[in-house]
C-alpha cells in the first residue's frame, strides 16, 4: 500500500487489516508523544479544538466509551454520548436516518460500536465526506483501537516485537479483539502468535492469520513472553458451546500455578471486561505480572492518536 493509499485508509480507522506496519507504528509513536499530557495540571491540547465527535455506541462499554470521551476531551473535541436507549432509534428511525440528523449538525467523527460485524464499515460509506469514523467494536469483527492500545502496552513493557511469544487464551471465535490482535502483532512482526481454548472457541482457518493452536492451556502458554486472556463472549453464542463456566476455569482458567509456565517475565493482559474465576483468576488479574489496568490507561492516548491522525488525514486529504 503506498503513503496516498494509506492517507485515505486513515480518513477511517475500521480495521488493523492491510495496515501497514509504518503505520501502525506511527499510531504508537503517536500515542507515546500523547501520553504525558494525562500526567500534566492541564490535561489536554489544543488539536481537535471546533471539531465535534459523536460517541455512537450501540452496545454496552465501560473503558472503549469513557476513552473515547477522555481522549476527545484532552484533544479540546466537543464530544456528545449518543444514549442510543433514549434515542429516536427507540421509536423505530433507522440507522441512515440517525446519521443523517447527527450530520445536520456539523459533526466530523463518529466513534462507533455496535453489535454487528460491518456496521461501521457500512456507517464510513454512508456519512457525508466531512466526517471521519472510528470502529469502537462491531460484532465478531473488529476492534481496532484495542488491538492498538494492547500493541501499545506490549511495546512499553517489552520494546520491540520481533522475538515474542504471545498467547491470546480463550473465546477466539466470538472476539473481534482477537482477531484485530493477531492482524497487529503480525504485522508487527511478532515471531509466534498462539491462539488458546476449545475446538469449540477457535474459527476453522485461524492458522491463516499466522497464528499456530493449541487446545491446552499448559502447552499454549508455555514460555510465552505476553497472556492474553479473553472472557467468553456468551452474548454472540447462538448455542451452548461449553458444560460450565465452572469447567472452563479448571480447564482453560488462568491461576498463579498454570502462570508459571509462562516466562518469568511474562505479562498478563485481558481487554476487560474480565470474569474473575471464569477466565482468570484474582489473584493473577491482581497480580504484579497484570497489566490491565495499564491497558485502560494506555486506551486514553492511543485514541487521541487515532483521533488526531483521521482528522489530520482527513484534512490532508481535503486541501
Ligand atoms: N475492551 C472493551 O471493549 O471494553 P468495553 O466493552 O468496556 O468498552
Amino acid at each position: 500500500m503506498n503513503q496516498l493509499d494509506e492517507q485515505e485508509r486513515l480518513k477511517h480507522f475500521l480495521t488493523i487489516e492491510g495496515l501497514s506496519r509504518a503505520l501502525l507504528t506511527e499510531v504508537l509513536d503517536t500515542a507515546e508523544r500523547f501520553s504525558p499530557v494525562g500526567e500534566r495540571a492541564v490535561k489536554n491540547v489544543p488539536l481537535l479544538r471546533g471539531k465535534t465527535v459523536v460517541n455512537l455506541f450501540f452496545e454496552p462499554s465501560t473503558r472503549t466509551r469513557t476513552t473515547f470521551e477522555l481522549a476527545a476531551k484532552r484533544l479540546s473535541a466537543d464530544i456528545i454520548n449518543l444514549n442510543i436507549a433514549a434515542s429516536a432509534t427507540t421509536k423505530g428511525e433507522s440507522l441512515t436516518d440517525t446519521l443523517r440528523t447527527l450530520e445536520a449538525m456539523q459533526c466530523d467523527m463518529f466513534v462507533v460500536r455496535h453489535q454487528n460485524s460491518g456496521a461501521a464499515a457500512f456507517i464510513a460509506k454512508k456519512v457525508a465526506p466531512h466526517i471521519s469514523v472510528i470502529n469502537a467494536g462491531d460484532g465478531r469483527y473488529q476492534h481496532p483501537t484495542q488491538a492498538m492500545l494492547d500493541m501499545f502496552t506490549i511495546r512499553r513493557v517489552k520494546q520491540n516485537f520481533n522475538d515474542l511469544i504471545v498467547a491470546i487464551v480463550g473465546d477466539i471465535t466470538h472476539s473481534r479483539v482477537a482477531r484485530s490482535e493477531i492482524q497487529a502483532l503480525s504485522t508487527l512482526g511478532v515471531a509466534e502468535i498462539r491462539v488458546v481454548g476449545p475446538k469449540t472457541l477457535i474459527p476453522d482457518k485461524i492458522e491463516a492469520l499466522g497464528a499456530q493452536v493449541f487446545n491446552d492451556i499448559e502447552t499454549g502458554i508455555a514460555g510465552a513472553d505476553v497472556v492474553i486472556m479473553l472472557r467468553l463472549q456468551q452474548e454472540r453464542m447462538n448455542s451452548p458451546l461449553l458444560p460450565s463456566a465452572q469447567e472452563y476455569f479448571q480447564s482453560y482458567g488462568l491461576t498463579e500455578q498454570r502462570l508459571k509456565l509462562a516466562d518469568k517475565n511474562a505479562i498478563v493482559m485481558h481487554p476487560g471486561p474480565i470474569n474473575r474465576g471464569i477466565e482468570i483468576d484474582s489473584a493473577v488479574a491482581d497480580g504484579p505480572q497484570s497489566v490491565i489496568l495499564n491497558q485502560v490507561v494506555h486506551g486514553i492516548a492511543v485514541r487521541m492518536a487515532v483521533m488526531s491522525l483521521v482528522i489530520g488525514a482527513h484534512a490532508a486529504g481535503t486541501n
